[in-house]
């Protein structure tokens, strides 16, 4: 297996801060008439989705388009695997297909990594059941990071995360990373929705939004991801609105510089208000933008011949 990105723990301090100078090269290539660079033309990037999902696959095929590769879709609703193929048979027909690296999103926990085991090519983590979501708190980090205009590091932010943690990849990777970079976080959710033993995981927790949002610089929100409950953990959404919705008055907590983001798609009312996602304090169209830069970064990391200068020009 070549090198891939299937977890934040495979990234060294080094790498993840080339990542973001890559990243923002690539944000001002987007920025451009003619958004589009030939880095990586003669490669085909596939994408491979076994669960659903709007903007990870576009944000990773636009990436691929607009470094010149050549984009393979696989989607699990006309696919082989309704006719019993195995998850191995269609990871190597896709190798095989010719593609040089394949973005995939699974919901079985380490099935990413799995599927990289049989492969010679790059495989990059969209999300593996409640596991990982790299490149998600690779775009979070970013964004925060040019939001306080700070560098490479966020070194004293304070960044809360709040909701659903126990079904989330996205908290387990920003949990990593934001913490590596220097943050401090907490994870704020019910009992019912936090992991049982967080004594490896480098942060707080906390069962009260409403005492964690005054001391915080960032107030990450989660879905409620319903499709991976397995027994009614949660007995009433209205309950758990009602003390962990982010609403407008909620919100008038939290000090006045204190952002809103949300890895989307967000379910207005239940898990954030409709006027406090549209706010000029949410961040969340910036995050899709910015995972667009770095999502060209990682491809480029991955299959450019030029990966390791931090300046390329085109
Ligand atoms: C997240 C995911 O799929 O893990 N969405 C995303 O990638 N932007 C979070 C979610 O589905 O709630």
């Amino acid at each position: 297996m070549g090198r891939s990105l299937t977890s934040i723990a495979d990234l060294s301090d080094e790498e993840i801060s080339h990542l973001f100078d890559l990243s923002r090269i690539f944000l001002e290539v987007n920025e451009r008439e003619i958004p589009k660079v030939p880095a990586l033309r003669g490669k085909t990037v596939a994408t491979v989705f076994f669960e659903n999902s709007t903007r990870t696959r576009l944000s990773f095929e636009l990436a691929a388009t607009r470094l010149s590769a050549d984009v393979l879709t696989f989607t699990l609703g006309s696919s082989s695997v309704s006719k019993g193929e195995s998850l191995r048979d269609t990871a190597e027909t896709i190798e095989s297909l010719g593609a040089d690296l394949i973005v995939m999103r699974h919901s079985s926990s380490g099935s990413v990594k799995l599927v990289g085991s049989w492969l010679d090519i790059p495989v990059v983590n969209a999300g593996d059941g409640a596991h990982e979501h790299p490149t998600q708190a690779l775009l979070d980090a970013l964004t925060i990071m040019d939001h306080f205009h700070m560098n490479s590091r966020l070194d004293g932010l304070r960044v809360a995360i709040v909701g659903d943690v126990l079904h989330s990849r996205v908290a387990r990777s920003n949990a990593q990373l934001l913490s590596r970079l220097g943050a401090e976080v907490n994870l704020v959710a019910p009992p019912a929705l936090l992991p049982l033993d967080l004594s490896l995981w480098p942060v707080k927790s906390s069962f009260l939004l409403d005492e964690v949002l005054p001391q915080v610089d960032v107030i990450y929100m989660l879905r409620i991801q319903t499709e991976r409950f397995s027994e009614s953990i949660l007995p009433s959404m209205e309950e758990f609105s009602r003390s962990f919705s982010l609403t407008a008055n909620r919100l008038g907590r939290a000090g006045k510089g204190a952002i809103v983001m949300h890895p989307g798609p967000i379910i207005r009312g239940l898990e954030i208000s409709a006027e406090v996602a549209d706010s000029p304090r949410s961040l969340i169209r910036t995050q899709v933008k910015n995972g667009i830069g770095i999502r060209m970064a990682v491809l480029y990391w991955l299959l450019g011949t030029d990966r390791d200068r931090v300046d390329p020009q085109w």
